[in-house]
């Protein structure tokens, strides 16, 4: 990441954070147009309708209820409620949908217990409508900051050795994450792979774009290696990245892995047009597609990723005043 991209991304952090800014926005309009071209609806049946449009259209859906590193128990069981009741409707018809989770969204920064607890109720709920409607669901634990990566591994073994359909995200910028993801791949477990929304010291890191890229690539080999077909491991590589969709389905082809046998995965809002592609050209795509009304630090992170988004920030501030 060059300087002026990571001086851009570290405004948007700044802005996501203010409290101040953040109501001001929310309370304005969940349908401004930032909210509108990133997140897919307010409420729990919004984000249900919009999951299953998508999935007429050919593209998998993942749906998350918004909000992160929450500190208050209130919060945090209206979180879980609202993510059990989209994993009850998807119960309704024949789906193939994911339900991702924030970690600290259910307690982790305060309570590890409660967080797991709160993991298991939601993966069960996940479970009972795969059994309700033949579907194929699974709840995704999203990874945040470097500091919880081994508390959400540990609750996403927890959840795997109850037999519940679960699957944990992994980032290709931290350096832990290729015995990370061997150790997944020798459990046959199911894992996203992306680069990380997060930036660390290069102890632990890989800090330039160039190096996190070469680190995606190999981890891509690990994910797509003889091992991993041998124990059911499954990849979801979620990136926008057209150079490494394009080095990945390459390696997928040349390895003997057919298109569905493995995915990829897109931020609702962001290169549709690519997902559009990767679709009609046969691959299973899907799209995590965020619904709720605490929208504002989850749409500056996503500006954050690329200082082109700044005309659209600016028309959403003008819009407001
Ligand atoms: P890169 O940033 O190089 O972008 C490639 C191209 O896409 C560029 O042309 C860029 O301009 C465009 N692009 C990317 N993001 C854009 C945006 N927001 N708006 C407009 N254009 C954009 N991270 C994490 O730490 N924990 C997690 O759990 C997740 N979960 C997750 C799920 C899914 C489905 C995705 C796609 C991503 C995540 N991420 C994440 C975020 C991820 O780590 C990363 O920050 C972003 O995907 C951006 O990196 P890319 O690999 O897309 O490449």
């Amino acid at each position: 990441m060059n300087l002026r991209s990571r001086l851009w991304q570290k405004a948007m952090i700044g802005l996501a954070t203010n409290r101040r800014m953040k109501d001001a926005m929310q309370q304005w309009a969940t349908a401004s147009r930032l909210a509108s071209r990133y997140v897919g609806g307010g409420t729990v049946e919004e984000g249900v309708r919009v999951a299953v449009n998508l999935h007429t259209d050919g593209i998998k859906p993942s749906l998350f209820y918004l909000g992160e590193y929450l500190h208050d128990r209130v919060a945090i069981e209206e979180t879980v409620a609202k993510k059990i009741c989209a994993a009850q409707l998807l119960g309704k018809g024949d789906l193939d949908v994911h339900v991702s989770v924030d970690p600290t969204q259910l307690g982790l920064s305060i309570d590890r217990d409660l967080c797991e607890r709160n993991a298991i109720r939601i993966a069960e709920a996940v479970g009972a409508s795969c059994q309700r409607s033949n579907g194929t669901h699974c709840m995704m634990l999203d990874m945040e900051d470097d500091e919880l990566v081994t508390a959400t591994i540990e609750v996403h073994d927890l959840i795997q050795q109850q037999g519940l359909p679960v699957a944990i995200t992994l980032q290709a910028y931290l350096r832990r994450t290729k015995d990370d993801l061997q150790t997944k791949v020798q459990q046959g477990a199911k894992v996203r792979l992306v680069k990380g929304a997060f930036a660390a010291n290069s102890d632990i890191a890989y800090t330039s774009s160039r190096s996190i890229r070469k680190n995606y690539l190999a981890l891509s080999e690990i994910a797509l290696s003889n091992e991993a077909r041998e124990t059911g491991f499954y990849a979801s590589f979620a990136t926008h990245d057209h150079i490494l969709l394009k080095e990945i389905v390459r390696m997928a082809a040349a390895r003997g892995w057919e298109p569905g046998t493995y995915e990829f995965e897109m931020l609702y809002g962001v290169r549709s047009q690519l997902a559009e592609q990767l679709a009609a050209d046969g691959q299973k795509v899907r799209v995590y597609m965020p619904f709720g009304t605490d929208w504002w630090p989850y749409a500056l992170r996503r500006l954050g990723e690329s200082p082109k988004n700044l005309l659209l920030l600016v028309r959403a501030i003008l819009s407001r005043a």
